[in-house]
C-alpha cells in the first residue's frame, strides 16, 4: 500500500537512511538538504511531502508554491515538484509510478486552487522522463539548460 502524506518528524530516520549512487545523485537533492534548506528559508510555500509503503516514508518530494515555478510556467496556480527520490532499495517496483499517479488526488485534495504540476527533468535522466509520461505528464518541447546540463520542462494539468 503507497500513500503520499505530508512529512513529519518521524520520517526523517527513513528518509535520511538511504543515498543515492553518483549517477542519480546528479538529477536530484536528498531529503536532508531539501529539508534543511525549507527549514531556514521556508516562507509557508513549500510542502515535503513523504511517500510512504506499508507506513515506512520510503520516498520523498517537494510541492514548491514559490517563484522557482515562474522559471517554468506563467500560471500562478502552478505548484513546482521537486526533489523526487526513492530509497534505492525500494526503486524498480513501482513505488515511484504509483506515487505520481496519486499526486494528482493528492494536490487536488490539499491545494485546491492549484491547476497544474510542473518540473524540470534532465536530458540524462531517462528513467525518470519516461516515469513522468506513464502519469500523464506532457513534454510541449520546452527545454532549459542548467549547470548540470539540459532539462526537459515538464507539465501535467489537474482538472
Ligand atoms: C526516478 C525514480 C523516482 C523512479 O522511481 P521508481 O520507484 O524506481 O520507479 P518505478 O519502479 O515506479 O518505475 C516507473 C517507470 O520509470 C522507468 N524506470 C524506473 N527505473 C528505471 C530504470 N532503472 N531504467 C529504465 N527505466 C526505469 C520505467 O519507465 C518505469 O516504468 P515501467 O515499470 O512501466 O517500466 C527513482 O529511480 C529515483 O529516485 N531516481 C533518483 C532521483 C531522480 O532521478 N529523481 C527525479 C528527479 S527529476
Amino acid at each position: 500500500m503507497i500513500k503520499l502524506c505530508f512529512y513529519k518528524a518521524e520520517d526523517f530516520e527513513d528518509l535520511t537512511s538511504y543515498d543515492l549512487d553518483e549517477i542519480q545523485s546528479r538529477f536530484t537533492a536528498m531529503p536532508k538538504a531539501t529539508l534543511e534548506i525549507i527549514k531556514e528559508k521556508n516562507a509557508g510555500d513549500k510542502f515535503p511531502v513523504s511517500i510512504l509503503y506499508q507506513n515506512k516514508a520510503v520516498g520523498f518530494f517537494v510541492l514548491d508554491f514559490g517563484v522557482d515555478k515562474f522559471d517554468l510556467t506563467e500560471n500562478e496556480n502552478s505548484t513546482l515538484l521537486r526533489s523526487l527520490s526513492i530509497n534505492p532499495d525500494y526503486q524498480g517496483k513501482g513505488i515511484g509510478k504509483i506515487a505520481m499517479i496519486a499526486l494528482l488526488d493528492f494536490v487536488k485534495d490539499h491545494f485546491p486552487e492549484c491547476n497544474e504540476v510542473v518540473l524540470a527533468v534532465n536530458f540524462d535522466n531517462k528513467s525518470a522522463y519516461e516515469l513522468y509520461l506513464k502519469c500523464g505528464f506532457e513534454d510541449q518541447g520546452k527545454s532549459r539548460e542548467m549547470s548540470k546540463g539540459f532539462q526537459h520542462l515538464l507539465n501535467k494539468k489537474i482538472e
